[in-house]
């Protein structure tokens, strides 16, 4: 099983940028974390940050026929763009958002958001420990898939 984590603008900045809403933790650390869980588990693993949207879209795409989930921090692309959204609803894969921060009891534009409902679901604001959430929440998810197709193959044809 192959995940890909894509991390929007200004994560490239954890560590560094308002470490009253985001924390210490640099995203090199959050990714080696995610990392030693996916090896764990058996996961094939690939990072992607991007501060801009078209490669965000771009990397979206490339998922499709390669990766079997995404996980996504869309940052503040989350709230405005159309494009990121359309491009996970056209692969149409397994999608865990995460957000550090408590985005619903933040400003009020950050309660707009375009990429939750093209999303399988959402981690919101518990830190970076986010990040696993979604691994575990996307190993329960294939594992459930793969329960599926099973009981599809082992069902009787219909006559
Ligand atoms: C964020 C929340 C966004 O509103 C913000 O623009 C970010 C980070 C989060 O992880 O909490 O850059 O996605």
């Amino acid at each position: 099983m192959k995940v890909v984590v894509i991390q929007g603008p200004n994560l490239n900045m954890l560590g560094v940028r308002e470490q009253n809403i985001y924390g210490p933790m640099k995203l090199e650390q959050i990714h080696s974390q995610m990392k030693e869980f996916a090896t764990q588990n058996n996961i094939e693993i690939e990072f992607f940050q991007s501060n801009l949207e078209g490669e965000i879209v771009d990397k979206v795409q490339e998922c499709y026929g390669d990766a079997h989930g995404i996980i996504i921090n869309a940052a503040a692309y989350t709230h405005t763009s159309i494009a990121i959204r359309d491009a996970l609803s056209a692969v149409n894969l397994p999608t865990i958002e995460v957000h550090i921060s408590n985005i619903h009891r933040r400003e009020d534009f950050r309660k707009e958001n375009m990429i939750a409902p093209v999303c399988t679901s959402s981690v919101v604001g518990f830190g970076p420990f986010g990040y696993h959430l979604a691994m575990v929440g996307m190993l329960q998810i294939m594992s459930e898939m793969k329960a599926a197709q099973e009981m599809q193959q082992q069902a009787p044809a219909a006559e």
